[in-house]
């Protein structure tokens, strides 16, 4: 069942009947001022780190589960009704949730009465803007009253929901006409406040929420909105909220616009106050002052359409294949920037409370959003690479807004020091920019401690060499990518962390998934030293390679697949020999893709084994069989219920490892049909059972083992986004960048018999038609020329280079 559909020409998603299996979001905002949008309204918003500096106040687990926003309340003669539905929940007589990119249209009507409500953060400025239009399209006049109402979030949003009997003594507020700022904590240690502002006067407001609500109240039936008024009340403690009140009157045919902005500002600490105690508000002034019109609002909103068509034209694909082209040009991409921006920080699923950026997480993103934005791309590597320690380990995570790393997790993820080799030679092959290498980088951000980039990499590799098991293979620390292998952990304490807690350090449990990592990311630094002329060095790590590539093949292999890992007592994990876990996804992927006994066809076996074993009807599940118990030695794994998360689900960040590795070793068909199988667009048809989002990649799929099998959770913020869009592109279509240039290798299914693709490589333009006849030949021409080989030779140019590869 379908609850919308995809506008792919200008590029939305339009939900049409708001009882969504699960809240549908989206994000808008680039630089620093983010928010989240639901189909209902709900959502909050943040100044660039949503723990520490939390606008608007969200109600976790709440009941129903999407609560808090920016509610508009429409009181037509005592029918009240909002635009998003939510909270009053009357029955619309038409609803639509239009999530763009970077914005969010609802278009609504009740009793002749239209409403359309655009939201949007702009490109260049700290607020986020909501437009709200009423058309009366009745024939007699309306008078209506219109409530537009956030709550503020006393900041930091951990404290906000704990430490209540300090919380509820702290709220200030200052109110004018048209804005109700929030300066909590403004008079002592912070510099910044924040502002609900509207371009027009507004009949009365409020800033206190028992006052707006009713204590007895909820914001189904706020006592305001009932009696079509407001109290004027002005919040001293508790929960201090923004409302204004309208009323309005419409003629038939007669429409009103009124613009609110929620807006964010930051004073110097001597430009903090106007006179004692109040705050200075030039800067608010100044940016109210841009938004009191709607040609203001449209023209900043053409200019966030405009940006987002620009940047989606690096990469622009049109095949036989709608829902393909769909996934790659719109929203594979649109996902990619949300996670540059959000890592696995704030969601539906991510409180935004929890995790800052993560080291392996963050690495992995930048492969799905590198070709969109390579400035923004090399201060992030070096920001995570700045939280790396000298020998080469590394803080697993960052909080954005200090980038400094999280001791509360610490370190010990013993695959995250070989991402960030992904990612750097990522970046060299996308701009083919070396200096990179050379950026001074500090570790553990130590002033004085700043090395060349290439030092890291150089320490990221040398922390694997040094830190093998009894096989040979590298030692896995708390755990490899997948989080919840504890091999040390050795927990019995309820509610203990897996992720940090260290019972039993054996120094033995070893990872073959990191020797795959290795192997891979190994040949591809060898590449690079090569390219820079250390050919000593290059031939030295390719030696280190093939010692991890023998023990691989040696100890990792277990006949039909890779193994998984030794444990603690040097047992195999992943292996025929398992009662449970028998087979792991993750291995397979990445020794297939490092080649690892390719001659021996280890990666064909191992890849059948996938089909055979791990493939359900939404994609490659990460295990089979299910743990059906607790193993101490496993750690989090095991604790799962069985087909969940980490046991057993489809983890779909790793399924694009499979459809990369089935083109590998050439099985186009089946490399498209694992990419098929999770892929949103796909899946929109059954979204009664998907129940995320079906223009978004989420986490995890439930297994075949599950109660709620084919139930998606965790969407958005996934690792599965970056590596689908490398799958997709570079994989499947083959656009690769590589170190000398553009290689064109692609590997279309039969069914995609022609893409004609648009990628802008290093400034040049190509348009590269791709003709997939299956003859098993390459041939590719440029400009009409046959060239040697699938690399395009980079050559700077401002004309169109116009190239034709016949496969
Ligand atoms: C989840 C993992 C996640 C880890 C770290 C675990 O509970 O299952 O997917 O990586 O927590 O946050
Ligand atoms: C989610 C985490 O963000 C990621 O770092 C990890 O690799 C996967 N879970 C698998 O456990």
């Amino acid at each position: 069942m379908k609850f919308g559909h995809f506008d792919d020409k200008n590029y939305e998603y339009v939900i049409t009947n708001y009882n969504t299996p699960l809240p549908w979001i989206n994000y808008f905002g680039q630089d620093g001022f983010f928010s989240l949008m639901s189909n209902t309204c709900g959502g909050y918003m943040f100044y660039k780190d949503a723990k520490l500096r939390r606008i608007t106040r969200f109600r976790y687990n709440n009941v129903p589960r999407d609560y808090g926003g920016r509610y508009y309340y429409i009181n037509d003669g005592g029918t009240i009704w909002n635009p998003g539905f939510l909270p009053v929940k009357t029955k619309l007589d038409s609803y639509k949730c239009r999530h763009g990119l970077g914005y969010t249209v609802f278009e609504s009507e009740k009793n002749n009465l239209k409403c359309e409500l655009l939201c949007f953060v702009p490109l260049k400025d700290l607020c986020e803007i909501n437009q709200i239009t009423l058309t009366n399209e009745s024939k007699e006049t309306k008078k209506i009253t219109l409530h537009g109402v956030i709550e503020w979030c006393l900041w930091n949003a951990v404290d906000d929901q704990t430490n209540f009997q300090r919380n509820w003594n702290i709220g200030e507020v200052e109110i004018d006409d048209t804005t109700i700022y929030h300066k909590t904590e403004y008079r002592e240690r912070r510099d910044h406040y924040a502002f609900f502002h509207t371009n027009l006067k507004h009949d009365g407001f409020d800033s206190d929420l028992d006052t707006f609500i009713g204590l007895y109240n909820s914001w189904v039936d706020p006592d305001a909105v009932k009696n079509a008024k407001s109290f004027n009340s002005k919040a001293s403690g508790w929960s201090p909220i923004a409302s204004h009140m309208f009323n309005i009157e419409l003629k038939p045919g007669e429409s009103k616009t009124i613009i609110f902005q929620t807006g964010y500002v930051e004073n110097p600490e001597d430009e903090k106050f106007e006179s004692m105690h109040v705050i200075n508000k030039k800067r608010a002034y100044e940016l109210q002052q841009k938004y009191q019109t709607k040609e203001q609002v449209l023209k900043a909103f053409e200019e966030l359409k405009n940006k987002w068509v620009l940047l989606l034209s690096t990469l622009h694909v049109e095949s036989d294949n709608e829902k393909f082209d769909r996934m790659v040009n719109i929203w594979n991409q649109y996902q990619c920037m949300v996670t540059f921006n959000m890592s696995r920080s704030a969601s539906y699923y991510e409180s935004g409370t929890g995790r800052g950026m993560g080291f392996r997480d963050s690495c992995q993103d930048l492969l799905g959003f590198l070709h969109l934005i390579p400035e923004k791309s090399r201060e992030r590597i070096k920001d995570i690479a700045s939280i790396q320690f000298e020998d080469g380990s590394t803080y697993h995570q960052y909080q954005p807004l200090t980038k400094r790393g999280n001791a509360d997790i610490g370190g010990g993820f013993n695959d995250d020091p070989l991402w960030l080799i992904a990612a750097v030679s990522q970046y060299i092959k996308e701009t083919g920019d070396y200096t990179i290498l050379n950026d001074p980088t500090p570790f553990n951000n130590k002033e004085g401690s700043e090395r060349p980039l290439i030092d890291h990499l150089r320490a990221s590799m040398n922390y694997i060499i040094t830190h093998k098991g009894p096989h040979g293979l590298p030692l896995i620390g708390r755990a490899d990518w997948n989080d919840c292998l504890n091999l040390n952990c050795f927990s019995k304490t309820p509610g203990e962390s897996f992720q940090t807690a260290s019972n039993f350090e054996s120094g033995k449990a070893e990872s073959v998934f990191i020797a795959g990592m290795f192997v891979l990311y190994g040949k591809e630094f060898a590449t690079i030293l090569k390219n820079i002329g250390e050919d000593k060095e290059s031939a030295n790590i390719l030696n280190e390679v093939n010692k991890v590539e023998e023990a691989t093949v040696k100890y990792g292999w277990d006949g039909e697949w890779f193994v998984r890992a030794y444990d603690a007592f040097s047992n195999k994990v992943g292996s025929h020999e398992c009662e449970d876990g028998q087979i792991f996804v993750e291995p397979q992927g990445f020794c297939t893709m490092a080649r690892i006994g390719e001659k021996q066809g280890f990666g064909k076996k191992a890849l059948d084994s996938v089909e055979k074993i791990l493939t359900n009807d939404y994609g490659v599940e990460i295990l089979h069989p299910c743990y059906k118990e607790y193993h101490i030695e496993l750690g989090e794994v095991s604790s799962y219920p069985m087909g969940y998360k980490e046991n057993g689900s489809v983890f779909c960040h790793n399924n694009p490892w499979i459809v990369v590795a089935n083109t590998v070793i050439g099985n186009n068909e089946r490399a498209f049909d694992v990419y098929r199988r999770n892929c949103p667009a796909y899946l929109e048809e059954v979204s009664e059972i998907h129940k995320t989002e079906p223009y978004i990649y989420s986490q995890t799929i439930a297994g075949r083992d599950a109660q709620n099998y084919g139930e998606a959770k965790n969407s958005w913020l996934t690792g599965t986004a970056s590596w689908t869009m490398y799958a997709a592109s570079q994989a499947i279509l083959g656009i690769k960048p590589d170190y000398a240039g553009l290689m064109i290798d692609p590997h279309l299914p039969k069914e995609i018999k022609h893409a004609s693709v648009r990628r802008v490589f290093r400034g040049v333009t190509y348009n590269i038609e791709i003709n997939n006849k299956a003859t098993g030949k390459y041939q590719m021409l440029v400009e009409n020329k046959t060239i040697n080989g699938n690399i395009i030779p980079y050559e700077k140019s401002d004309k169109v280079i116009n190239v034709t590869v016949n496969i």
